[in-house]
């Protein structure tokens, strides 16, 4: 385990998770009520007496429970917060007074039953405390689990309740973590947006209020991630303390920031409590989706590269997790829903030319989809559009040299749809209710175990049969009328959660049969990226705004949480469909580069002169992919503040680095403007690939000046190597 370790001292009740970079210590008080003293940088375990006193400044008129810094606040005895666990109890009270119970530390870390979650690869990569607590009175048990991992510095943290009573109970709040934090001189962060403006960083200062993000939708969303962090005031994205937090999990979510009258800060993430009550019988359990939390010293870029490497290594998951991810043509900008064969073939073939690797068909294949107004559900082929079936289309991609991928929207149905006729009660919807549509659709009751064979079988046979490489799997509503036709009155507020399972479940099947299949989620652009869908599918589409400029500061939000590997980004046509915008093809390129690059424009009306730059672009991306699928990724200069970006990508040896600077407005006699770059060697040599050679030290102190052209929408990459 190296430097990151458990300490376990029974006498004193204490534990304290220390990893790489922070500590986390928890206490027990006298009457066993279990007490968080500190997160945050890492203090030696021999000095943690005395931490609780701190607490104990100023006179109150509140309860003694409701000031201590609770790791597990619970409602009914002097705790007024949002508390990371309540429930309806037999007698219809909801008290909870959790005393703890015990302790095991175990090697490794354990699976999440039936959830997504962080992993390892073997058990001397991480160490996992787990914590017994239990309301006697009620026989409600729960554990607390907690892992800190050798190589990343990522608290991983998630919770497990259990009815040892003999009466049935309701669950009503299970956050996955709720952490006091000494003071409340930050400032907090979350990333808000909506389709096709997704994940911008929004910064205000705490106040003494309850701040939240939140969605209710039945996915993350588009307009709040399942991410929160708060930072001192003065951090900025090189310095400061930042503590972030997100959540393994893709449906409804609620995230807080809270400042007592103490002036004390609580952080907390989980399930949305409005969104799931859970109904629990005797002997039964309910898991919580896990919270990844993060300190970090370094700012934002220290705790975006911590969130990183974790999702990037030990989140996502299979074949492709570390595999160099193909170069794409996506045919939906290109042709939309008008394509036969022949024009695919075409695109397809001058994709071959410039060294694209895998083909894309989007939309429109199946059924009689021809507008966005029917057939989901009806995974047949359209054989007036493709007379050769999909089977026929991807054994000519492949004889072209090509992987073939295709898109489907397996969570839902078209009324207009054999499937919808056949079993009009297997969507989400209310009895006697009108069921709301939204793009002509309504969403699969994935709660629902024949649902989600249905699914399973619908995409299995498809890849099965048809030789494909490569899954799109999209999802292009949100939830109305979440309930289930199969559930009680009194188990209608599972369904949403129930209904995330049961994707769980479906995608797990799905990508445990083929293995080998490279899967990427979409949901209108960027309305589902969390890392929930990432334990499945290792990449995601970032947004149905394809304009590169605005790309700047979708790709910089997402950033913040999320790895570049991770990103769709794709070069398209001009004006660009979303903005009408023109930017230069090197702009496009330059600013797809920075995620998994594809092209999505019909290939066949580019002028010569372009498909010569896409082929340059291609190879120049071919070369460099290591360092920008695994290489650290630091943000430079935010889009956001001016009118400029910038980012770098530094390999993990050292020794490539990759340097990107976009302009977005020209100026007239611009004042002088230059970069620095990070985290380089200050007395090794950096040499371009036109021999000019720089220190590190240079580099990161004095910096690089941009040479941009007189052009709105321009972009400068260097490309340097340590020599
Ligand atoms: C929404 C996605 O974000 C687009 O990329 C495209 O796949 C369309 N759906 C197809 O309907």
């Amino acid at each position: 385990m190296g430097c990151a370790v458990i300490y376990v001292d029974e006498k004193q009740g204490r534990f304290h998770l220390q990893g790489r970079a922070y500590s986390y210590c928890l206490q027990l008080d006298e009457e066993g009520r279990l007490l968080n003293l500190h997160w945050g940088g890492r203090i030696p375990d021999a000095d943690l007496s005395q931490l609780l006193s701190f607490y104990w400044e100023g006179a109150s008129f509140d309860l003694r429970y409701g000031r201590l810094p609770l790791e597990l606040p619970t409602p009914g005895a002097g705790y007024y917060g949002t508390g990371a666990l309540s429930a309806v109890n037999p007698n219809g009270d909801s008290i909870l007074c959790l005393q703890y119970k015990g302790y095991t530390l175990t090697a490794g870390k354990p699976t999440l039953p039936g959830l997504p979650a962080s992993y390892v690869e073997s058990p001397d990569e991480a160490q996992t405390l787990t914590l017994l607590l239990e309301d006697e009175l009620l026989g409600l048990r729960v554990r607390l689990m907690y892992t800190v991992f050798a190589n990343y510095d990522v608290l991983a943290r998630s919770m497990a309740v259990e009815n040892a009573g003999k009466a049935p109970l309701e669950l009503t709040c299970m956050l996955s973590a709720s952490v006091p934090l000494y003071g409340c001189d930050y400032d907090l962060l979350h990333l808000k947006g909506g389709w096709g403006r997704e994940r911008a960083p929004q910064r205000v200062p705490l106040n003494q209020a309850i701040s939240r993000v939140e969605s209710r939708r039945g996915a993350s969303g588009h307009e709040q991630n399942p991410f929160l962090a708060v930072l001192e005031k003065s951090a900025t994205e090189f310095q400061g303390r930042v503590w972030g937090q997100t959540l393994v999990y893709s449906g409804s979510f609620l995230a807080e920031a809270a400042v007592n009258n103490f002036g004390h800060t609580r952080l907390s993430i989980g399930l949305h409590p409005d969104m799931c009550h859970w109904r629990l019988a005797p002997g039964e359990s309910f898991q919580t989706p896990e919270a990844l939390l993060v300190y970090s010293d370094q700012g934002l870029n220290g705790m975006s590269q911590a969130f990183h490497a974790l999702i990037r290594q030990r989140v996502c998951r299979g074949y492709w997790r570390d595999r160099q991810r193909p170069v794409l043509i996506n045919n939906w900008e290109g042709t939309y829903f008008d394509f036969t064969e022949e024009k695919l073939l075409a695109i397809a073939e001058k994709a071959r030319d410039i060294g694209v690797e895998l083909f894309v068909l989007d939309d429109g294949w199946f059924g009689k989809r021809n507008t966005d107004t029917c057939s989901l559900g009806d995974w047949v082929v359209n054989l007036d559009k493709l007379p050769g079936g999909i089977r026929g289309l991807s054994e000519k991609m492949h004889g072209l040299g090509l992987l073939f991928g295709l898109w489907f929207e397996p969570e839902m149905v078209s009324p207009d749809s054999d499937l919808y006729r056949a079993h009009p009660d297997w969507c989400l919807h209310a009895k006697d209710r009108v069921r709301t549509q939204a793009r002509h659709q309504l969403i699969l009751d994935l709660s629902r175990q024949d649902v989600q064979d249905y699914v399973i079988q619908a995409v299995a046979s498809v890849l099965e049969r048809d030789g494909v490489d490569y899954v799109k799997w999209d999802m292009n509503r949100n939830m109305t009328e979440p309930f289930s036709a199969l559930l009680p009155a009194e188990g209608q507020l599972e369904t949403q959660h129930r209904y995330m399972l049961g994707l769980y479940r479906v995608l797990e099947t799905l990508t445990a049969r083929f293995p080998k299949v490279l899967f990427e989620s979409c949901s209108g652009g960027g309305g589902r990226f969390d890392c929930g869908l990432l334990y499945y599918m290792p990449q995601t589409w970032t947004s149905d705004d394809t304009d590169a400029n605005e790309r700047l500061q979708i790709q910089y939000g997402t950033s913040i949480v999320y790895p570049p590997a991770a990103m769709g980004a794709h070069v398209s046509a001009v004006p660009n469909h979303q903005t009408g915008r023109i930017a230069s093809f090197q702009m496009r390129g330059n600013v797809a580069l920075a995620g998994n690059f594809g092209f999505e424009l019909d290939l066949t009306a580019l002028p010569q002169q372009e498909l010569d730059q896409a082929k340059e672009q291609v190879l120049a991306i071919k070369s460099l992919r290591d360092t920008l699928q695994k290489g650290v990724f630091t943000r430079l200069e935010s889009p956001f503040e001016g009118n400029f970006a910038a980012w770098q990508f530094l390999s993990q040896d050292g020794e490539d680095l990759l340097f990107c600077a976009y302009q977005r407005l020209v100026q007239p006699n611009p004042l002088s403007h230059r970069i620095r770059l990070r985290g380089l060697e200050p007395e090794a040599c950096y040499r371009t690939e036109d021999g000019q050679s720089y220190s590190g030290g240079r580099l990161m102190e004095v910096g690089l000046p941009i040479p941009l052209p007189k052009e709105d929408f321009s972009s400068y990459i260097l490309r340097l190597h340590r020599t």
